[in-house]
């Protein structure tokens, strides 16, 4: 039993004690402050930090659930929607909102979308989105939930969405299309320009999702890098979403959504007014909305101001650099397509090296890297933080190489063999059922947490709660096999 089971103490703890139980859990997460994590976190350091906390304290009982209660919080909302809109080339038609973040920005475009399209055209029974492959997975997730039908389009060679290809796709019944800048695995800005061009041709809406590049391409842009056009210079765009919780280096839990003119907007908002509890109207997806998020958002922005924004970008792109010609410069290894910001994906060029036993190593020396599949691949999204542990990623990254090369066993230990077959599994149905058992398990009365193969003491080492259930899935596949193979199956 100890204080985490889950107990209402009979009388209150002190200060003290919760700090400092709250310090020794904080103690034992991946380490972002150190740099060590290539994902997940943006952070700039305690002194932005301690800006942050301050901002988000001062807001932290305030609600922008009524617009006209906490005019603070509106005032703030409405000062950081124009300064994105200025940032990404927006007129002074281009409204928007804040919302608690990418994923309920996704959400509410698609929402948006098929809501217009309702009322535009009514006769559209299935509506249909137009996804690149490489989408973030917040648009599956909207499909799902606005049961909006997604049609996948197929990346081409550079990982970039193939316009052909989507150009084929458009039908009667397609509400929107996405193109993404950049897009998460590869990191890669999808041909917006031409996508604007079939868009506006067919009279469809066309979202960029910026979620991760909104507040780092002007300033890449602005520093001489070669960036794609994809912003509202761009004939077609109706709408972007760009998150202040990730390069806008504010607090956790906001992002903003803009669309070309109130005439998109207006699909968005909900309105009821038959409630007991009073007309109600709103913005987004949520009723409560935390003031801290939108303080911390409009101080950081206010905080850093361009020039802010442009040093951090400069960091950024010189520690990219350096991690992309290095990488190169190790044998076996090759960076995916030419990412133009700072995210990209590395593979193994090299059918000795492994590529998710390379990541076991590093997860060992203290790195925290994403695992991606199809094809198998690691992930980085480089911070301003990361310029100053370049060399001893690199470091640690070729000897990973070296120590996978001279010993083949290391393929077959830790996670690397569930990373690597839980994406070639054709049972997906499977899959999906057995991650959802573990999340079960996870949200379930016990909150047992998966116990992760490959750790010795069956619970730490692992990042994902697929992967016992991948495991347990290719027991299945493989008993499936063998059945089929011997002609019982
Ligand atoms: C392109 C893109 N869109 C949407 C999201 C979802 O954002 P969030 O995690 O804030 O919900 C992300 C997250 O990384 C992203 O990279």
């Amino acid at each position: 039993m100890n204080e985490l089971d889950g107990i209402l103490p009979a009388d209150g703890w002190s200060r003290e004690e919760i700090l400092e139980h709250l310090r020794r859990l904080a103690a034992a997460d991946p380490d972002y402050a150190g740099g060590r994590t290539w994902s997940l976190v943006y952070y700039l350091g305690a002194g932005h930090t301690r800006l942050l906390q301050e901002a988000h304290n001062l807001f932290l009982s305030a609600n922008a659930l009524n617009p006209m209660a906490f005019k603070s919080l509106t005032r703030m909302e409405h000062a950081v929607v124009r300064m994105t809109a200025g940032l990404l080339h927006g007129d002074d038609q281009v409204c928007g909102t804040m919302t608690s973040g990418g994923t309920e920005s996704c959400l509410l475009a698609v929402k948006t979308y098929r809501d217009r399209a309702r009322a535009r055209r009514p006769w559209i029974r299935r509506p249909e989105m137009i996804l690149p492959a490489s989408a973030h997975v917040a648009w599956e997730k909207g499909a799902a939930y606005f049961d909006v039908k997604a049609v996948h389009v197929p990346l081409g060679t550079d990982f970039r969405v193939d316009p052909e290809a989507v150009r084929r796709r458009v039908g009667r019944n397609t509400v929107m299309i996405l193109g993404s800048a950049p897009q998460y695995p590869h990191g890669v800005v999808d041909p917006i320009g031409e996508l604007g061009r079939i868009a506006q041709s067919r009279g469809i809406p066309l979202h960029v999702d910026a979620c991760v590049g909104g507040y780092l391409l002007p300033f890449v842009e602005r520093l001489g890098h070669p960036v794609p056009a994809f912003d509202f210079r761009v004939p077609g765009v109706t709408s972007i979403s760009a998150d202040t919780h990730k390069y806008g280096y504010g607090a956790k839990g906001a992002s903003v959504i803009l669309y070309r003119n109130l005439e998109y907007l207006k699909h968005q908002l909900f309105v009821y007014p038959d409630w007991p509890g009073g007309i109600f109207a709103s913005a987004g997806l949520l009723g409560t909305r935390p003031g801290g998020s939108i303080a911390a958002a409009w101080a950081a922005m206010m905080a850093l101001g361009e020039a802010g924004y442009l040093e951090n970008a400069r960091r950024i792109m010189q520690a990219t650099r350096q991690l992309i010609e290095g990488i190169g410069n190790i044998p076996g290894l090759e960076v995916l397509g030419r990412p133009p910001m700072s995210l990209f994906a590395y593979r193994a060029t090299d059918p000795q090296v492994n590529i998710f036993a390379v990541g076991d190593r590093l997860e060992a020396r203290g790195w925290h890297v994403d695992r991606q599949q199809r094809p198998d691949c690691l992930h980085a999204m480089v911070t301003p933080r990361h310029l100053e542990v370049v060399p001893a990623f690199l470091g640690d990254l070729a000897a990973a190489v070296d120590a996978v090369r001279a010993d083949p066993s290391l393929a077959k230990a830790g996670s690397a063999p569930m990373y690597g077959l839980v994406g070639r599994l054709p049972l997906r149905g499977l899959v999906r059922r057995n991650v959802r058992d573990m999340l079960l398990a996870l949200y379930g009365p016990e909150g047992r947490f998966p116990a992760m193969a490959g750790a010795p003491d069956g619970g730490e080492e692992s990042t994902t709660a697929a992967e016992p259930a991948a495991l347990r899935a290719l027991g299945w596949w493989a008993r499936w096999k063998q059945r089929r193979d011997r002609g019982t199956g």
